[in-house]
């Protein structure tokens, strides 16, 4: 198949290599040239384990290349994939639509035969149907085929959640376009994923609806921990106790500092929003988005709790400050609203994360420090917080993290630490739900 990716984002790049991958011949396009410059070069734009390897190997064999000319990478293709960004539209939550459309508009322009045409990006209910629309009033000669196929990767674990998917969702009614999708899509289920083709607006609402379950889970256990450090219990048990249950399932139910990145906070919201036009509330979100907002603060007091009566003056160490482990996504990470409720206390904040402080410098405040490694952070500090869960903390020498501190206070937002272990060492310990 010849495929074309519009878009070279994360999403775009991601799906276009393993396409390539699986023997597919793929495109991918972006307008920006320094970005579709680098990848020439072998850089990626984004860090994603694993990625850069397979870019590498595709490119070698062949079947990946890169391009800023749409029209060229359209014109002969079997499938456009459209995997723009559709980032919260300020002021209003909504999805901002305007790089579908846009995208909609070129390729309607450079369509040169029968094309199946595919929304990536995550999109709300009824934004096939407008491309659909915009495509069929351009071109009345081109017979056009438009399809819902959400994608569900976490970061870092991007190409694996690719190639071995739970499943692949495929929103259409047109027979040529299932036909197309499935002869795509064929390496995965001949390996045993399913593959599940529904309608247009179903596949589009399930993006959503998967996203904000996976929050209201993560808000859930959340909430469960507050309870359990009021009436003494230990959520990590919790967790198990009701995971263990194949109807409730173990995964995404990890007690922490509140969920970040570039999906569930904008895709909760513009759930609701299409909840709202369509007057069919969803009040169990409407509350996740909430709760979600405060936990992010009031982790920062939970710090500050542990600094005494008087926090000011004070040195706090931040160890990890992207919105999850193996990326350098700082997007909505809670350790921005925990950094800023220290620094507006008048503590002095030192930091270090692993792939993250490039990105940190333009959202955390001017004041906090960036260090070359935890035990640099933790020098002369009266608290280390463990606010993102890398690998690289959770053996950390802790005889040698106490001996730099100013005062021996872990505060474990990830629960990667085992209490006793910690205070037999001489820390003082507080995680969260326990
Ligand atoms: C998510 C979805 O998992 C993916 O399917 C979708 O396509 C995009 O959004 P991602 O944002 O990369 O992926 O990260 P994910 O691993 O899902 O974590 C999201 C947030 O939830 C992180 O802030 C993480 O720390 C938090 N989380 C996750 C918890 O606090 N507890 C958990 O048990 C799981």
């Amino acid at each position: 198949m010849r495929i074309t990716m519009i878009g070279s984002g994360y999403v775009g790049l991601v799906s276009g290599a393993c396409f390539a991958d699986f023997g597919h011949q793929v495109t991918c396009v972006d307008k920006d040239d320094s970005k579709i410059a680098a990848l020439d070069a072998g850089r990626m734009p984004i860090y994603e384990p694993g990625l850069d390897q397979l870019v590498a190997n595709n490119v070698a064999a062949g079947r990946l290349t890169f391009t800023t000319d749409l029209a060229a990478g359209v014109a002969g293709a079997d499938a456009v994939f459209i995997a723009v960004g559709t980032p919260s539209r300020r002021g209003d939550g909504h999805a901002d639509l305007s790089y579908v459309y846009a995208a909609t508009e070129e390729i309607a322009r450079a369509a040169t035969g029968p094309l199946v045409v595919v929304t990536k990006s995550t999109v709300p209910v009824g934004t096939g149907d407008r491309v659909e629309e915009i495509l069929r009033e351009r071109r009345p000669d081109i017979d056009f085929a438009v399809v819902s196929n959400p994608e569900f990767l976490r970061e870092g674990a991007a190409i694996g959640d690719f190639k071995r998917p739970d499943r692949i969702v495929v929103g259409t009614d047109d027979p040529r376009a299932r036909e197309v999708m499935g002869e795509i899509y064929r390496p995965l289920y001949l390996g045993e994923s399913p593959i599940l083709f529904t309608g247009r607006r179903t596949s589009e609402l399930t993006k959503y609806a998967a996203n904000a379950f996976l929050a209201t889970k993560i808000t859930f256990i959340n909430e469960m921990a507050n309870l359990c450090e009021a009436v003494g219990a230990d959520v990590k048990d919790v967790a198990r106790g009701i995971g263990l249950d194949n109807r409730i399932g173990r995964k995404f139910l990890h007690a922490g500092p509140g969920y970040g990145g570039s999906c569930f906070p904008k895709d909760t919201l513009a759930l609701l929003k299409t909840a709202e036009d369509y007057d069919a509330p969803v009040h169990v979100v409407e509350a996740v988005v909430k709760v979600n907002d405060a936990r992010k603060r009031a982790m920062g007091r939970k710090v500050l709790a542990q600094l005494g009566e008087e926090p000011r003056g004070k040195t706090a160490a931040i160890l990890g400050l992207t919105f999850k482990p193996n990326t350098d996504d700082m997007r909505d990470a809670p350790s921005i609203a925990i950094v800023q409720s220290l620094v507006d206390a008048g503590v002095t904040v030192k930091a270090y994360d692993p792939e993250g402080m490039e990105a940190a410098r333009s959202v955390m405040p001017a004041s906090m420090t960036y260090c070359s490694g935890p035990y640099e952070a933790a020098e002369g500090a009266d608290v280390v917080v463990i606010v993102t869960e890398w690998d690289a903390f959770r053996a950390l020498d802790l005889q040698r993290l106490k001996s730099t501190m100013a005062a021996p206070v872990l505060v474990d937002l990830r629960n990667i630490y085992d209490r006793e272990d910690v205070e037999r060492i001489g820390f003082h310990y507080t995680g969260v739900g326990r």
